[in-house]
């Protein structure tokens, strides 16, 4: 699909409100509404991709033959990688992931920023992301549409994405308001958390994502905590909106509102989504019919106060105030512009090689410097071996429903994303080997020799792979795992991943070729963790994510020098008996386990939040364990020497300044990531030893020295 200029025609000067103004102009709008009418912004019609939405809020319309238009509706559309529902016109983003592994709050706030503009120009109200959940186990299916394991990096890096995309007039969703950590069961899943463990680690990014974010809409989680659904549990109004003073309104997860009692709007539930009453008969709406058409009647018996009925449609209406959305707001179903342009596909790019994390460089054999081999006027071979180098069916994009379905969908080929309601309809993909042919093409010395193939049983084939290899002077494999929602079998994940096995048989080609060939270099696209028994048999690892259409040219501009790797990893890495909690066995999906009401002895899971606070790398911490990789591991192709630290506490001010230095003594240019914890006294018993408490990322010329400053108010 052809680009077309990037027309700013239907964006017009947003006029932001404080949330006090919007507060005022909500209540003047809702003056001349019915209580029906209030009661119908509670709750959407069914799914409905038609729309080029995941879900909606219908207008009220008024007059002769309703040509009146009351309230003109709210749309909202998943979700972390950009648009989901826009037919391929919109950018398919890096995952969060990848993000995070930038260290780069910049960058992130860019991305939000593009992403913003993607749903404005869309018509999308309510971007449903950031996904704010922790990396609490490694194979949890959901992973790359977060931040990684530490409440401090998402809950800083989560505002930037948020800022970013409301800086263009769109709500930003933070979900899964809480405990959401495993695919399996979520809906019928009950999270034991206790409650310094639930402020301190899962609430942080909820906190920062209200207080630094603003953000205007928070969904609730399809599991229980503490022995209540999210949907119905108090914790929405007493954490959110009494203690962190949330202004914004609160929506469930998709078809989380399963039985009619009144508790979810009193404990703080403002609209249900999708909603079940729609002109579509949806599967669930019957099943299930929705009790919101029961309010009427629970305001009449007092079971619901009508001043909650007009709390939640004035946080609603504020919001859109404060974003400008009452006013004007660009239409959708029909739109036909493409908002792919050359400037957002290089901010893709850029992120996608920024978050490369470089694991391993022994014998610093990257950079590949394709000059030199060329001078050297001999015949140099390339292999480009394992099937996440090139292009398969899947790579992340939004599968067809039929496949979900029938769950068809194989990772036959690169990845970009994992899948579910975290992907996107993608407008096209550069797989590694279009990004890694493109370097090469213009170097008459160097040949690649690109081949993988698939057996029936969806495994690498070895044997020819290894022919190749043993003519070649240096090797590229590619390898990958998946994950995703709870709605999709692939390999060896049904939404969290049955272990952390490379897919394909990977572990055993990587093994086989690194003995027959000294130059092996290992790129690896997962949404987290994965066994690397053989990182000590290879010269070269990098870890690649998940990272969206521009994904091939992003590792090839890493191999090849182009970009200096500067990613860091958002998550420890280490052999699955090594985390402090594990997801034994995939799920068996029942849909009617997802529809009826779950009681609280039907749960069909107990998640055990027992590590308490000690989440990923403070596990390690803690019980000594030597992780494969640390969390904030990260090389470059250069060396960074860091000294001078200071640190002074203003007790008045709770302000504590670090001051230190940066010194680039190697031979590029290249990006540092500073990482500060805290060590807090031993009388503070029972605390992770060192905690996350401040990063920030500098670029460095070769030999230059940057005095840095960091401060954090507690
Ligand atoms: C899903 C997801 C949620 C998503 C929503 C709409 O089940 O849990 O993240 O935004 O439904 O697709």
């Amino acid at each position: 699909m052809e680009e077309v200029e990037k027309k700013d025609n239907t964006k017009k000067q947003l006029n932001f409100l404080s949330w006090e103004d919007a507060k005022k102009e909500a209540k003047k709008f809702l003056q001349n509404f019915t209580l029906k009418e209030k009661i119908s912004l509670m709750y959407g019609s069914a799914l409905n991709p038609m729309k080029r939405c995941v879900g909606q809020i219908e207008p009220i319309k008024v007059g002769w033959f309703n040509k009146g238009v009351k309230f003109a509706g709210i749309k909202f559309d998943d979700g972390p990688t950009g648009p989901r529902f826009q037919k391929g016109l919109t950018n398919s983003w890096p995952a969060p992931i990848n993000l995070a592994s930038t260290f780069n709050k910049e960058l992130v706030y860019e991305v939000g920023k593009a992403q913003g503009y993607d749903f404005y120009h869309t018509g999308i109200n309510v971007a449903l992301t950031p996904c704010i959940n922790l990396l609490r186990v490694p194979q949890g299916g959901r992973i790359f549409e977060g931040y990684g394991e530490n409440p401090f990096l998402t809950g800083e890096l989560c505002v930037e994405l948020i800022k970013g995309i409301q800086s263009n007039g769109v709500i930003a969703c933070a979900k899964h308001f809480i405990g959401n950590e495993q695919e399996k069961y979520r809906i019928a899943s009950n999270s034991i958390i206790d409650e310094r463990t639930l402020m301190e680690i899962y609430a942080e990014p909820f906190y920062k994502a209200i207080k630094k974010g603003d953000v205007g809409c928070i969904m609730c989680s399809y599991n229980a905590v503490n022995g209540t659904l999210l949907f119905k549990n108090k914790l929405m109004n007493e954490i959110l909106k009494e203690k962190f003073g949330f202004n914004g309104f609160i929506i469930s997860d998709w078809y989380a509102v399963n039985d009619d009692s009144p508790d979810s709007v009193n404990n703080g539930l403002d609209i249900n989504m999708p909603g079940t009453i729609s002109k579509l008969p949806v599967v669930y709406g019957i099943l299930n019919p929705s009790f919101w058409s029961k309010i009427p009647k629970y305001v009449e018996q007092n079971l619901i106060k009508e001043e909650k009925i007009n709390e939640t449609a004035e946080r609603i209406i504020s919001t859109m105030f404060k974003f400008d959305q009452i006013k004007y707001f660009p239409k959708n179903e029909y739109y036909s512009q493409n908002f792919i342009t050359e400037e957002s596909k290089k901010l893709n790019r850029r992120v996608a090689a920024e978050s490369n994390i470089l694991l391993k460089n022994e014998n610093n054999i990257l950079p590949i410097n394709l000059q030199k081999i060329e001078e050297q006027n001999k015949k140099y071979k390339i292999a480009l071996l394992g099937i996440d180098a090139f292009k398969g069916n899947f790579y992340g994009q939004e599968p067809s429903f039929s496949n979900y379905i029938k769950s068809k969908v194989k990772a036959d080929g690169h990845l970009t994303n994992g899948y579910g309601s975290g992907t996107t309809t993608y407008n096209y993909v550069i797989v590694p080997y279009d990004g890694i042919k493109s370097k090469i093409n213009n170097f008459k010395n160097i040949e690649l020799i690109p081949y993988a193939k698939l057996d029936k049983n969806e495994n690498e084939d070895i044997e020819t792979s290894k022919k190749i290899a043993e003519i070649c002077d240096l090797v590229l494999i590619f390898v990958h795992s998946i994950s995703g929602e709870g709605c999709l079998k692939i390999a060896n994940s049904f939404g969290d991943r049955n272990d952390l096995d490379i897919l394909h048989n990977g572990n055993q080609l990587i093994e086989e070729i690194s003995q027959i060939n000294q130059n092996v270099i290992v790129v690896i696209n997962s949404p987290g963790p994965v066994n690397m028994d053989w990182k000590d048999k290879v010269k070269g690892i990098i870890f690649g994510g998940f990272a969206g259409q521009e994904s091939g040219n992003g590792i090839a501009d890493v191999l090849f020098g182009d970009v200096n790797p500067s990613g860091h990893l958002p998550f420890v890495i280490g052999k699955k008996e090594q985390y402090p909690s594990e997801i034994n066995g995939l799920q068996e999906y029942d849909l009617l386990s997802s529809v009826k009401n779950v009681k609280i002895d039907e749960f069909k899971d107990t998640v055990k939040y027992d590590e308490g606070l000690f989440i990923g790398q403070y596990w390690f911490d803690k019980n000594n364990k030597i992780p494969t990789y640390y969390f904030g591991y990260g090389l470059s192709y250069t060396q960074f020497e860091f000294s001078d630290l200071s640190c002074n506490y203003d007790k008045n001010l709770k302000k504590l300044t670090a001051k230190y230095k940066i010194k680039n003594i190697g031979n590029y240019d290249g990006s540092a990531v500073a990482l500060l914890y805290l060590t807090f006294p031993s009388e503070v018993e029972n605390y992770p030893i060192r905690v996350l408490k401040g990063f920030d990322k500098y670029l460095l010329k070769i030999n230059e020295i940057k005095e840095c400053l960091y401060y954090s108010l507690f």
